[in-house]
């Protein structure tokens, strides 16, 4: 089958309808367009679970090095060395081995009891009540306080800090990201990096600003300031609204699904399956895009050289080639992995945090509010270039 073009189906991630349910046209394109082309918005697209994967684990035919939002490589912009997941080999072994070293399970597991707290001091004040926004509550307070407490943010500012992330990250109305606000603008975290290294604590940014490493050059030295905002504007960015998501995500699919949430309220082992489950339905961050470094076939057609290629996650975790009654919401599946955290080298850095920070939200919610029901007439879903899900959810729980 060879690639359709835009009148049979169109796929636009700027199409507000489309946002709001985006499974009919991904279901579409995996049948009718496997190798879809959107000439008009310049990319090509796979959605079936084979080619989204071949996709993810091909880094030397596509490439991150121009980035893996649409808008940033049309803009074909320069981007500094450091950021991690807009590099290639040889660079991004160098910068994940760095990164790696600080962003150990252990140091993650260690945040757990802190995390719990977190969600106690938010939830406890809002029993009794008749409700509470979900997104305003938790989803966008509890990523923040753990990327705070890995950085060593300071808790009065770790409020200012994640908007300053966010914003730079946020397009309106569903429109193409502007070039101003590239996640590269990084100086949200330029004052805490200069503020560690006079105040040393046992965090992430002192130990970047401690570790010494062996850079392309083969020389052993330590990072500038400027590589070690680069870095941490990539945890901010990569952390915060994708966890925030999750947990509207799965609050929002509990409450349609109220069987399954007493399943998981009675036997607490099943809420990490949950977890996944949600992940693979409904994707934080449903695609993301590579730059083609070769003519490459894909389904019959030449991908020309330089060519944008648009990996659709979100399309993959419903394949029906990979998943039985892929469209069903099961907490119990056992076919639950997904592309969600990505796939190869760039695989989600943090994803061991932010099944963390799920788990804590969803099980200190069960205990607080075990029939929550959302007030959808109220509830907003919105999408930017990199996430989409719910930025307001009223949630009913008496
Ligand atoms: C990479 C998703 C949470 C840090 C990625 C990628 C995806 C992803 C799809 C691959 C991007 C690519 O291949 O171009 C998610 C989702 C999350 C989440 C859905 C929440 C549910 C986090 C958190 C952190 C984080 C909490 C850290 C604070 C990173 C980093 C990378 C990454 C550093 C780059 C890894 C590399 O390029 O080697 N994430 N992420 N993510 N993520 Fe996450």
């Amino acid at each position: 089958m060879t690639a359709t073009t835009t009148d049979e189906v169109s796929f636009s991630p700027y199409d507000s309808a489309i946002i709001a349910d985006p499974y009919p046209v991904f279901a579409r394109l995996r049948e009718e367009a496997p190798l879809y082309h959107n000439r008009e918005l310049g990319f090509y697209a796979v959605s079936r679970h084979a080619d989204v994967a071949a996709v993810l684990q091909d880094h030397e035919t596509y490439s991150s090095a121009k980035g893996d939002i649409l808008e940033i490589i049309q803009a074909d912009i320069e981007v500094p060395s450091g950021v991690l997941i807009f590099e290639d080999p040889p660079l991004h072994p160098l910068h994940r081995r760095l990164l790696s070293r600080v962003f150990t399970p252990k140091r993650i597991a260690s945040l757990e009891p802190q995390i719990r707290e977190f969600c106690v001091r938010s939830l406890d004040p809002l029993v009794g009540s008749d409700g509470f926004d979900v997104i305003a509550e938790v989803g966008a307070q509890v990523p923040m306080r753990a990327i705070g407490l890995l950085l060593g943010i300071p808790e009065a500012e770790q409020e200012a800090v994640r908007d300053a992330v966010d914003n730079s990250l946020r397009t309106e109305g569903n429109q193409p990201m502007t070039m101003d606000q590239t996640l590269l603008d990084g100086e949200a975290f330029g004052a805490y990096v200069d503020w560690r290294a006079a105040n040393p604590g046992d965090d992430v940014i002192t130990q970047l600003l401690q570790a010494e490493f062996e850079d392309e050059t083969g020389t052993v030295r330590h990072l500038t300031r400027d590589e070690i905002v680069l870095y941490v504007t990539v945890l901010g960015g990569a952390g915060n609204e994708t966890t925030g998501r999750l947990i509207g995500w799965f609050t929002k699919l509990l409450a349609d699904h109220p069987e399954q949430r007493a399943a998981l309220a009675a036997d607490r082992s099943l809420i990490p399956n949950a977890l996944e489950e949600v992940l693979r339905l409904e994707p934080p961050g449903p695609f993301m895009c590579r730059s083609v470094t070769r003519d490459v076939e894909v389904h019959g057609t030449t991908i020309p050289q330089g060519s944008i290629m648009m990996a659709i996650m979100a399309a993959a975790n419903r394949d029906p080639r990979r998943y039985a009654d892929p469209d069903r919401f099961d907490v119990r599946r056992p076919d639950v992995q997904h592309l969600t955290f990505g796939g190869g080298i760039h695989f989600c850095l943090g994803n061991a945090l932010a099944r963390l920070e799920g788990r804590v939200v969803l099980e200190e919610m069960l205990d607080r509010f075990p029939t929550w029901t959302v007030d959808i007439d109220r509830a907003r879903l919105a999408s930017t270039s990199t996430v989409r899900g719910w930025e307001t959810l009223p949630v009913r729980v008496r």
